[in-house]
This record gives C-alpha cells, sequence and structure tokens, in this order.
C-alpha cells in the first residue's frame, strides 16, 4: 500500500543532500527576509559567459540546433575537446573517447553508476568536494577516505594513498585544483602518486580537471595521464565548461578515456538525461575553441581576491589559512576556536557550530569542514566581489574576536 513512509528508496538514506547548495539556500532566504548577508557558500565564478560564447548559443537557435544530439555529444565538441586536450594537456584522444554530458557532475555520475559492482571501493582523496562520496553510495560502491591534512597542504601523500588501496579498489578520485582547498599538484609531486598508482593496476582513475585554468602565480598544470602515460588506458579525464568559462548553468562537461568505458557512460546517459541541451554544445564548441585570453584577467582578479581573504584570515583569532595554488577556496582550520564561547555563551565545538555561529552573529555564510571531510576547517568561495570579501573578512575577524 502506498504510503510517506515507503516511497523513498533505501538508497537515499545512505546520502546527504548537497551541504553547499544548503548553505547557498539558507543565504538566500536570510536576503529575501532582509539581512544584510554575506554568501560565501556558492562554488561559482561571479563573472559573466564571455560574449562570444553567448553569441554561439544565439547563433545555434537561429540555426535551428533545438532538436536532439548524438546521446554523448555532437562531433564538433568531440572534435573541440580533443582539440583541448592535445593544446592544454599534450594527450591525444579520438572522438570516440570522448563522452560529452549535462555538467561535470553527471560525467562523475555516469563513471560510478556504469563500473560499480557492490563492494567496490573508490578511494578518495579527503578534504573532498562533497558529491564524491554520496555519489559513489548512490552507484552502490563504498567510498574509502585517504585522508590529506593542513600539515601536508591537503595534499595527499603517496603512503596515504598505498595505504587506502586494497584488492577491492576500483577507482582513486582525484582531484586538483581541489574544492574546498585549492591545492595544486605540481607535476614531482603528482609523479609520487602515479608511481603508486602504476603498481596496483586493478585502480582506475578518475581526474577531475575542473578548476585546471584557475592557477596563480604561474602555476604549471599536469594531469596524471601526462605525468604518467602509463596510466593513460585506465585514467578517465574530466573537465567542463562550467568554471573557467563561468558557465555553471549552461550545464556542460566531458571526459576521455578508454572507449569501452566512454561506451558504458553513454549507455547509461542514453537512458537517463539523453544529450546534453543542443544549444548549450555548440556554446561549449566556441568556449573551446574560441580566444582563451580573456582567462588570464579574470585570474588576475582571483588572485587578487585570494591573496586578501588569505591575509585577511590569517589575521583573525584561532584562524589558520594556508595559501592555495588553485580554484577559487580557501580552507582555512578554526582549530584555534574550537572550545571557545561566543557571547551569548555558545560552545563552539565543531565546525559546523563555528559555521552556524558565524552566520548567526554576523550574517557571514561559509560552508564547514565537515561537509568536506575534514574538520574542523571551513571553505570560502572568493568568486565574489573585494568589497564582499573585505567586508566578510572584517565581519569574520570580529566574530573571532568576541569568542572567549
Ligand atoms: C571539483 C568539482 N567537480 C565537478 C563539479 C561540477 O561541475 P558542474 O557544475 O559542471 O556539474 C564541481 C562544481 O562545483 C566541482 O567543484
Amino acid at each position: 500500500m502506498a504510503s510517506e513512509s515507503n516511497i523513498v528508496a533505501d538508497a537515499l538514506n545512505r546520502i546527504q543532500p548537497s551541504p553547499t547548495i544548503a548553505v547557498t539556500q539558507k543565504a538566500r532566504e536570510l536576503k529575501a527576509q532582509g539581512v544584510d548577508v554575506i554568501g560565501l557558500g556558492a562554488g561559482e565564478p561571479d563573472f559573466d559567459t564571455p560574449d562570444n560564447i553567448k553569441q554561439a548559443a544565439i547563433d545555434a537557435i537561429q540555426r535551428g540546433e533545438t532538436k536532439y544530439t548524438a546521446v554523448d555529444g555532437i562531433p564538433e565538441l568531440k572534435q573541440a575537446i580533443c582539440a583541448k586536450f592535445k593544446r592544454d594537456n599534450d594527450l591525444d584522444y579520438k572522438p570516440s573517447q570522448v563522452t560529452v554530458a549535462p555538467g561535470g557532475k553527471p560525467i562523475i555520475y555516469n563513471a560510478m553508476v556504469a563500473t560499480l559492482n557492490p563492494g567496490d571501493e573508490v578511494v578518495i582523496p579527503s578534504p573532498y568536494w562533497v558529491s564524491y562520496p554520496d555519489m559513489v553510495l548512490l552507484a552502490g560502491g563504498t567510498p574509502v577516505i585517504a585522508e590529506a591534512t593542513i600539515e601536508t597542504n591537503f595534499k595527499l601523500t603517496a603512503e596515504a594513498l598505498d595505504a587506502a588501496i586494497t584488492p577491492k579498489t576500483k577507482w582513486l578520485i582525484f582531484n586538483h585544483p581541489s574544492n574546498p582547498s585549492g591545492a595544486a599538484y605540481t607535476r614531482d609531486e603528482l609523479k609520487k602518486l602515479t608511481d603508486v598508482l602504476v603498481q596496483h593496476p586493478q585502480v582506475w582513475i578518475l581526474t577531475d580537471d575542473m578548476y585546471e585554468h584557475l592557477v596563480y602565480d604561474d602555476f604549471d598544470f599536469w594531469t596524471p595521464a601526462q605525468v604518467e602515460p602509463a596510466l593513460y588506458d585506465r585514467t578517465l579525464t574530466m573537465n567542463g565548461v562550467s568554471k573557467a568559462y563561468a558557465m555553471t548553468g549552461w550545464r556542460i562537461g566531458y571526459a576521455a578515456g578508454p572507449e569501452v568505458l566512454i561506451k558504458a557512460m553513454g549507455k547509461v546517459q542514453s537512458q537517463s538525461t539523453s544529450n546534453p541541451t543542443s544549444i548549450s554544445q555548440w556554446a561549449a564548441v566556441e568556449a573551446l575553441n574560441g580566444p582563451q585570453d580573456f582567462m588570464k584577467e579574470r585570474c588576475d582578479v582571483f588572485k587578487g581576491r585570494r591573496d586578501l581573504v588569505v591575509s585577511m584570515l590569517n589575521q583573525a583569532t584561532g584562524i589558520d589559512c594556508p595559501t592555495p595554488e588553485g580554484a577559487f577556496y580557501v580552507y582555512p582550520s578554526c582549530a584555534g576556536c574550537i572550545g571557545k564561547k561566543t557571547p551569548d555563551g555558545k560552545v563552539i565545538e565543531t565546525d559546523g557550530d563555528f559555521a552556524a555561529a558565524l552566520l548567526d552573529a554576523e550574517a557571514v555564510a561559509v560552508v564547514h569542514g565537515e561537509a568536506f571531510g575534514l574538520s574542523p576547517h571551513f571553505r570560502i568561495s572568493y568568486a565574489t566581489s573585494t568589497e564582499a570579501l573585505t567586508e566578510a573578512c572584517e565581519r569574520i575577524q570580529r566574530f573571532c574576536a568576541s569568542l572567549t
């Protein structure tokens, strides 16, 4: 008999709704109530999609590119993706090795659903992007967390990776520059990890390179299959237009890897979303093939904001904020605030308490570290105006100073 208590699948009880979306929503609600809230939770650039990309979408509509397309992407986009991988990563892929999905998220989801059997383990370094463990759980696999701490600037060590791998490990989900820490690996640091992976032939690598172009101080980005060609046959190199081209709403992500995997992922997509939006695909062709120089300007702005936020947070009592290499996040420790009391007598026991009290007292919305699997920390997205960041950091300084 139908009832409210049996409608939801057991699998859903294993996962959490996205905490970053929850924080953004809470900030939106407070704003609607008239509170002067500063939201530092959202993971999207505050810049607009460049005009040439918008125009390509308008042209596609005018041409009537408004019908179903090939399930995993139009040939023109697959070609542009192959050219991108060659240009930026010196990786050779054929169009038959490429898949396109409605965002980076469904790329990962398709890969997990297409490959995981019950009991399969997926190694995920923490702090991790919130969706990885939950996607693995939804697909019936078992996440195994390999911790990277502030002592190594949030970078996974070869020892920690090796210790997390078992005969049941099917995937490592790797991400750099990292959401939430901003950490990015040098070629040498990556080589230490790929050396470990070479020793474990049962492990596939999903590398999430979404923030590839958002690196600062002349940082040189490398991706695992480029560092270690021996891993090419078991690596899914994933990327997308959301962050680099400020196209979060257009919903286009892509990946390249061995044909057998790409075909399996296409099969999942053929029975779920079908093709990504035709118009967005044409916009992505222009994003990848068109001028790339606007990114440098935007990176300079992001770098300025990163430096501002790191400096101001390190002046807050009880906060320790390392300088990350990329993305648009910082992941400070609030260990120095744990155990202290707010002026109205609340004890801060966890990073969740810290974030909640900060929102209450100063109307600054950040995401607590527990959501990303490493506490006590919090994540700030600095993809917002310099004025808002300055004001937010002043409020954080005031909040930390008020704790006793
Ligand atoms: C590390 C990482 N991977 C993937 C995604 C998902 O990107 P998309 O919006 O294209 O689905 C995000 C978005 O926040 C991300 O931070």
